[in-house]
């Protein structure tokens, strides 16, 4: 998905290599989220800026990765290094094509015109540009790229061309501006007439600030001065000083314009699509809302509302990301998707941690406290999600029907929304989203908000769309997940679901030994795991032998019917096998037929309540000459006699299983996917963070 970077200097003396630097940087964490070119917008020329008479701006783009870019860069000629800006913006760009081949021209930043007086970086898609490209062109505008962000640079022109206020103020400009497009953007614009200033909004699509100041203050105090639009001003340190979103810190103005700025005249800002771009300049970051048009003018940063809505808070927090650099390094790891997998005993514990008390057997889940006396009422329990996040709540549906003793819907986001899924005012929805910003899983929560519903997020991103929208939720804390597969953040959003089920079935005296089985399984889960990755070698040899396959089939039932599934999508998405989960109870009726002794099937069969009906499984699979790959519980000599090879797991019980069961698979996955000399972390086509229907 396309990543938007921007660095602004003011009054803090940058070379242009240490900005350009910056800006490849910038861009180089926002890899993780896909994309297939990439360009950067730079003040140009090699005047001094003391003495530049006319400002220019200079663009270079690239297809392919960053590294091309950096590339591209280093062999520019006539530019100066070291040449040097006390105040200086610059855009950045990563693009996952949607309108137009992965090409330089259609790679953005996109400009207004030859001279690049106004140019952009875009991520979402304008679905009206057609129209906007169409009047422009009536108007003697040139099109260069196949791009519905052209239309943006251009219109930026037109509206500064056609101004009758000389003064009009670069925010106010693109608030014309995007006050003409339909759909969904994150942006960022710079431009000639405005020199070294930034202006980014957004509406669907998520955008950051960092900001970092200088000056004789200690590293954790700034005062920070809001002013409204009457000239008003506020003073509150409180925001800079609190940690996290859960309680965000909030504070009304009575009317639609408010700013931020500081005494402090040195200062640096970060414009970004997400956090782990910014994490290493700066801690403090403002997550902006839909509509929020935010303008960085003599080193300050002012945000604005286009619109005011009834009761919307009129403060943007400035949170401390406790997140650390280190977090989303590889450490000593050779792929993200490796690291995160042999994260999860950490992973699920920050998932536990604070909510789970395995001395009273108690688990609390503060997200939701205020929420659980409507919770019980409810008339049935909907989770709605994509991909991994959808198969978390196939793994956990039998557990949540079995404490909440509610009807449980699971469905696929954009399955629900074509079907306008009837909502009722007594339905809880759950949003299962990592990045809680996919936007299939986002339109239906507006969906089922619409209709009156409570809403509950479940996701990995603080300060996320779906965190903020939703009406409470639990963070899954599995810490960032970078590698475009899902891994750590599956595991974690399990637990968090049946942590779920576990808080809605406390009061419960019959369920009581099942409740507490449960938790001392929770309890020793984190050493299970770090025993089943253990088994790291044995997998890498068992991918040895598959990898140059076709097709991978995975059957299962019950518990580990999820299982099947999420290990399919692992191995389609990384390896480009072909890949089925089959549950096993519908084998006869159909996928049987793909089965014979060339076949590779991986089957899950494990000592729970489905053990008899999936060893029948195992006898209509082996009796079709196919001796399939085993999973299954240690010394369960029976179903191990009929494989070709067998992968034995530590036993927990039945409900959690399913987490000691997907290891093997990621690792499986990820071994196969090197062998075959693909990008891991960047699976061809896909996108970590998809913000597009
Ligand atoms: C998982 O490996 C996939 N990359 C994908 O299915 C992902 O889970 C899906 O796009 C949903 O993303 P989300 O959890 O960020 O909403």
């Amino acid at each position: 998905m396309c990543g938007i970077f921007a660095y602004i200097n003011y009054l803090v003396p940058r070379d242009r290599k240490f900005i350009l630097d910056c800006l490849i940087k910038g861009l180089q964490r926002l890899e993780y989220r896909g994309y297939d070119s990439a360009g950067i917008a730079f003040d140009g020329g090699n005047e001094s800026p003391d003495v530049i008479k006319k400002p220019e701006t200079k663009i270079v783009k690239k297809k392919g990765k960053v590294r091309a870019l950096e590339e591209e860069l280093r062999c520019e000629k006539d530019m100066k290094l070291d040449i040097e800006y006390d105040i200086h913006c610059g855009i950045a760009h990563t693009r996952w094509a949607t309108h137009g081949a992965p090409c330089a021209i259609n790679s953005h930043p996109q400009r207004s015109d030859v001279n690049n007086e106004f140019v952009v970086v875009h991520n979402g898609i304008v679905t009206n540009y057609r129209d906007i490209k169409k009047v422009l062109e009536s108007k003697d505008y040139v099109f260069e790229s196949e791009t519905d962000t052209e239309v943006i640079a251009k219109l930026c022109k037109y509206v500064y061309d056609h101004r009758e206020n000389e003064d009009m103020s670069f925010r106010e400009l693109v608030e014309v501006v995007i006050a003409q497009l339909e759909g969904a953007f994150a942006l960022c614009f710079k431009s000639i007439h405005y020199p070294s200033q930034c202006v980014g909004t957004r509406r669907g699509s998520p955008l950051l600030i960092g900001v970092k100041t200088k000056g004789n203050l200690s590293s954790n105090f700034v005062p920070i001065l809001y002013r409204d639009n009457r000239g008003r001003e506020f003073q509150d340190d409180v925001a800079y000083n609190r940690e996290g979103t859960d309680s965000a810190f909030k504070r009304s103005f009575s009317t639609t314009d408010f700013e931020v700025s500081g005494d402090i005249k040195a200062a640096e800002y970060f414009f970004a699509s997400d956090a782990s771009a910014i994490i290493e300049h700066t801690n403090r970051v403002i997550y902006l809302e839909d509509d929020d048009v935010a303008a960085v003018m003599d080193g300050c940063l002012s945000i604005h509302r286009m619109k005011k809505e009834e009761g919307e808070s009129m403060s943007r927090e400035v949170q401390t990301l406790k997140m650390e650099i280190q977090q989303i390094m590889k450490g000593n790891y050779q792929y993200f998707m490796q690291k995160e997998i042999f994260e999860q005993p950490e992973s699920v514990i920050n998932t536990m941690r604070g909510r789970v008390n395995f001395k009273d057997k108690e688990v609390i889940l503060g997200g939701l406290q205020d929420h659980l006396s409507e919770i019980h009422r409810c008339r049935r329990l909907l989770f709605i999600a994509c991909g991994t996040s959808y198969h978390s709540a196939i793994a956990t549906r039998q557990l949540l029907e079995e404490l909440t003793e509610l009807p449980v819907v699971v469905e696929l986001a954009s399955d629900f929304l074509d079907r306008r899924t009837p909502i009722f005012r007594d339905d809880i929805c759950f949003f299962i989203s990592q990045s809680g910003e996919t936007a299939d899983t986002l339109n239906a929560l507006r969906y089922c908000k619409k209709r009156g519903a409570l809403t509950v997020g479940i996701t990995n991103t603080v300060g996320s769309s779906i965190s903020r929208e939703t009406t409470c939720g639990v963070h899954i804390n599995a810490g960032p997940e970078i590698g475009v597969a899902s891994t750590k953040a599956y595991t974690s959003q399990f637990i968090s679901l049946v942590m779920f089920g576990l808080v809605m079935n406390q009061d419960r005296i019959s369920t009581r030994s099942r409740r507490n089985e449960i938790i001392e399984a929770l309890e020793n889960l984190p050493n299970l795991i770090k025993e089943v990755l253990e088994m790291d070698e044995d997998i890498k040899k068992l991918a040895e032998e598959l990898y140059e396959q076709k097709s991978i089939l995975l059957m299962g039932r019950g518990f580990n019917y999820a299982t099947c599934l999420e290990g399919a999508l692992k191995i389609k998405e990384l390896t480009y096998l072909h890949s089925e989960g089959i549950l096993a109870g519908e084998l006869k009726h159909g996928p049987l037929a793909l089965v014979d002794k060339a076949m590779p099937v991986i089957m899950i069969i494990m000592k729970d309540s489905m053990y008899t009906k999936c060893q029948n499984a195992l006898h209509e699979v082996t009796a079709r000459g196919c001796a399939p790959i085993l999973i299954c519980q240690k010394g369960d000599k029976e179903s191990q006699s009929k494989a070709s090879r067998v992968i034995e797991l530590p036993g927990t019980v039945d409900c959690l299983q399913g987490i000691l069961c997907v290891i093997p698979l990621q690792l499986l996955a990820f071994h196969t996917a090197v062998l075959r000399g693909y990008d891991v972390d960047c699976p061809r086509n896909l996108a970590k963070s998809v913000t597009v229907e």
